[in-house]
């Protein structure tokens, strides 16, 4: 090797040292008080010498974490007593999250028998738990042919960070239906037993309500029954109430009989007086 090629070699060596994998941050998210992992997506080809954690929030960045000789030590407070590591270090597992653990974390991994570092960074967020939904029945318009209404979704939450969605269910299967809080339905009577769903989600959790329609659109089957026993009873009670009518007329005329005797009676005993 001639002295210009070490020379060479001892200029590129600082740029092989570190291989900066410019990659995006992998986007993790957490609920308040479960737990959350860190970890590369690919296979490290040699074993690791150290790994060292930094987590970066409002713009200061803080070492977090070193793992050297199968040991780990925690060098930020807020974290004490919530973190642990496996694989070498290069695993990183946050305990119980809090909101303030929002933020960037990056990861500085040594390998052994090379110059190599790799680095990992990751953007976690931590979510709230998301509220259980309340489905509304607004409006409701039925005719024999077809029972159209409107659904409105909500939570008690002033969370930006949810989306809404439904879902239908007909004879025990899931279908998905359009996204968003309020949706225009129109069925037609075979489809007046569905049930529907509506997903609250942020990237962490999510919750569902559901509604039947029963109450809403008149059963199909209870209805032709119903219609079938009409036809039966219909001249039953065509007959009964034309009889009844019969009746009501028959008595009132007497009625009126015999309170117009009575009222003869009185005059003819006023006449008298
Ligand atoms: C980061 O900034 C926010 C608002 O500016 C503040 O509430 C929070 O305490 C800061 N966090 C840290 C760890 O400095
Ligand atoms: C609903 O939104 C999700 C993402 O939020 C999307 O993947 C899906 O395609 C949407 N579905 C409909 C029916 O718009
Ligand atoms: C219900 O919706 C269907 C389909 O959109 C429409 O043809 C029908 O007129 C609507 N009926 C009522 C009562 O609104
Ligand atoms: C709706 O939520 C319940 C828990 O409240 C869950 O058991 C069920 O699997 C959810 N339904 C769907 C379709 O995800």
């Amino acid at each position: 090797m001639s002295v210009s090629e070490k020379l060479l070699l001892c200029l590129l060596s600082p740029a092989l040292l570190i291989v900066t994998a410019q990659v995006s941050p992998i986007q993790v998210s957490g609920l308040i008080t479960q737990s959350v992992s860190l970890a590369p997506t690919e296979h490290l080809a040699h074993p690791v010498e150290e790994t060292l954690w930094f987590y970066k929030i409002n713009g200061t960045r803080y070492r977090l974490a070193d793992f050297r000789n199968q040991h780990l030590i925690i060098r930020h407070s807020q974290f004490f007593q919530r973190l642990e590591v496996d694989n070498s270090g290069t695993r990183l597992w946050i305990r119980e999250l809090r909101s303030e653990d929002t933020g960037s974390y990056t990861a500085a991994i040594v390998l052994q028998d090379t110059t190599q570092t790799v680095k990992l960074a990751f953007t976690l967020t931590v979510y709230e738990p998301v509220p259980y939904p309340d489905i509304k029945m607004e409006k409701v318009w039925i005719t024999p042919d077809w029972c159209n209404f409107t659904l409105h979704c909500s939570a008690p939450t002033k969370s930006s960070a949810l989306s809404y969605s439904w879902m239908y269910r007909h004879k025990e299967r899931y279908q998905p239906y359009t996204n968003g809080t309020t949706i225009h339905v129109s069925l037609q009577p075979e489809s007046w037993d569905e049930e529907y769903l509506c997903f609250i989600h942020n990237p962490a959790d999510q919750k569902n309500v559901s509604i039947s329609l029963q109450k809403f659109c008149p059963d199909t089957i209870k209805d032709k029954s119903c219609r079938m026993k009409l036809y039966i009873y219909l001249p039953i009670l065509t007959a009964l109430s034309l009889s009844l009518a019969a009746l009501i007329i028959v008595t009132r005329t007497k009625r009126q009989n015999i309170n117009n005797t009575g009222y003869l009676y009185s005059c003819n005993q006023m006449e008298k007086h």
